[in-house]
């Protein structure tokens, strides 16, 4: 079947691996990477499939709503998969206006182009799919909890009946009511309501999913684990917030646009999925981890660089601990992660000490002359 879909946030991190794997799985589509290029945009992400002729790159801001009607008519766009969004807590803790104005008014920006497009044609609804990807920050914080005399992490299960190690019994399951604590996290809630509001009230087609912590090549260096990785091969300080306790539950990115594409082909309307990989790791045993490998693989002394660790102040409302139940997808729709942990550190470390170029057009800068050079005249 023929389709065209507009991917937002296609340069980013994650947008970039879900644009990857549609290309290449589905050639009879037509793939729109709709994004703005901000600072967090980079086409070089996308090299492999810029010249693929199902793909089509459009700069344009998602909150541009006469552009994005326009588009969607030109193109006879079928499916949006929402990725668009400012994504750094800390970020949104120093500017929480422009969350607000990319994560809520851009979220209805596009919500209001494809309703006004999908309900002028003949057939409305049908075939049609507005898929927002939203996150587990949503769900606010749990708490670090263990069963009296045992040290977490502790062998549990959550719903999903198989055991796994966790730091608390709690998890986040798709009924828990939304108690954000950062900008980034209460815009990305305002979001996720309006994309249920356009259901409940027009019949929007849409469907939500909140995923944890993502990893994986590609991910803007403001992030824990790839500005950890640059820092521990340049020698630089690792600044740990607070006591480094905090807990995150880590998946690997192809797993989660291995999930996009199962969801956006076979999840039902306005349902909300969780994706997570129960695989929670304190922050403090997460860089350890990555100063382990990242020693071994340039062949320093492993642990040379432990002393790198630089204990900094906390970060403002710092949530303790993410933990996604994902077992309602599993059962479901039968994904499980493809990668341990272990695997997927590994990849992940090589690929960053493997692609130092990109890292360094990142670092300096240099990526965003990359639309000018590679788009002029296009
Ligand atoms: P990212 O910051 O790496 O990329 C965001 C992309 O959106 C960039 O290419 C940027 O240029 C684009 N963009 C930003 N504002 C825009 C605008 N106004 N118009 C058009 N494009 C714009 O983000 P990411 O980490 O890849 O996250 C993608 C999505 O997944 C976000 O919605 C985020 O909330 C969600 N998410 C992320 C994670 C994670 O661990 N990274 C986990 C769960 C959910
Ligand atoms: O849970 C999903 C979310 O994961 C996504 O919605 C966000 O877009 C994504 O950025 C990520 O948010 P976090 O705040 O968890 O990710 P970050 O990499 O910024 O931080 C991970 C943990 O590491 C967190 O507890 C804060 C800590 N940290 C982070 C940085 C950048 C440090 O201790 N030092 C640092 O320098």
């Amino acid at each position: 079947m023929k389709r065209t879909i507009i991917i937002t946030g296609g340069a980013g991190f994650i947008g970039s691996h879900v644009v990857r794997l549609f290309v290449n799985k589905y050639p009879e589509y037509k793939i729109i990477n709709l994004d703005k290029l901000t600072y967090a945009g980079n086409l070089a992400n996308l090299k492999d499939v810029e010249d693929k002729p199902s793909y089509k790159f459009v700069k344009m801001d998602i909150c541009d709503f006469d552009g994005v009607y326009k588009l969607m008519q030109d193109e006879h766009v079928d499916g949006i998969i929402h990725l668009a969004a400012e994504s750094h807590v800390d970020r949104s803790i120093k500017d929480p206006f422009t969350f607000a104005q990319t994560n809520v008014m851009g979220t209805l920006s596009l919500l209001q182009a494809a309703k006004l497009y999908w309900e002028s044609l003949p057939e409305k609804w049908e075939g049609k799919r507005f898929y927002h990807i939203s996150t587990d920050e949503v769900y606010g914080a749990l708490e670090l909890t263990h069963p009296q005399g045992i040290q977490p992490p502790f062998s549990t299960k959550a719903s999903s009946g198989k055991h796994h190690l966790a730091y608390g019994d709690k998890f986040f399951t798709e009924d828990l009511k939304y108690l954000p604590h950062s900008p980034y996290s209460a815009a990305k809630a305002a979001s996720d309501h309006f994309v249920r509001a356009f259901h409940d009230t027009y019949g929007l087609p849409t469907v939500v999913t909140n995923c944890s912590n993502n990893y994986g090549p590609y991910q803007f260096p403001e992030k824990l684990i790839p500005l950890f990785i640059n820092n521990i091969r340049h020698k630089k300080p690792l600044p740990v917030y607070g006591k480094g306790e905090n807990v995150r539950d880590w998946l690997y990115v192809e797993d989660h646009a291995r999930a996009i594409d199962l969801i956006f082909h076979k999840g039902k309307v306005a349902e909300t999925y969780n994706i997570g990989g129960f695989n929670e790791w304190k922050n403090i045993d997460l860089i350890k981890v990555l100063i382990n490998t990242v020693d071994r693989l340039l062949g320093r002394a492993e642990g040379e660089d432990l002393n790198l660790i630089t204990y900094v102040t906390d970060r403002a409302g710092h949530d303790m601990r993410y933990a996604i139940d994902s077992s309602k997808f599993q059962k479901e729709l039968g994904w499980e992660p493809s990668l341990q942990f272990e695997e997927g550190i590994e990849k992940t470390v090589r690929w960053y000490l493997d692609n130092q170029e990109w890292m360094d057009n990142v670092t300096s800068g240099d990526y965003q002359k990359y639309y000018e050079e590679m788009y002029k005249g296009r």
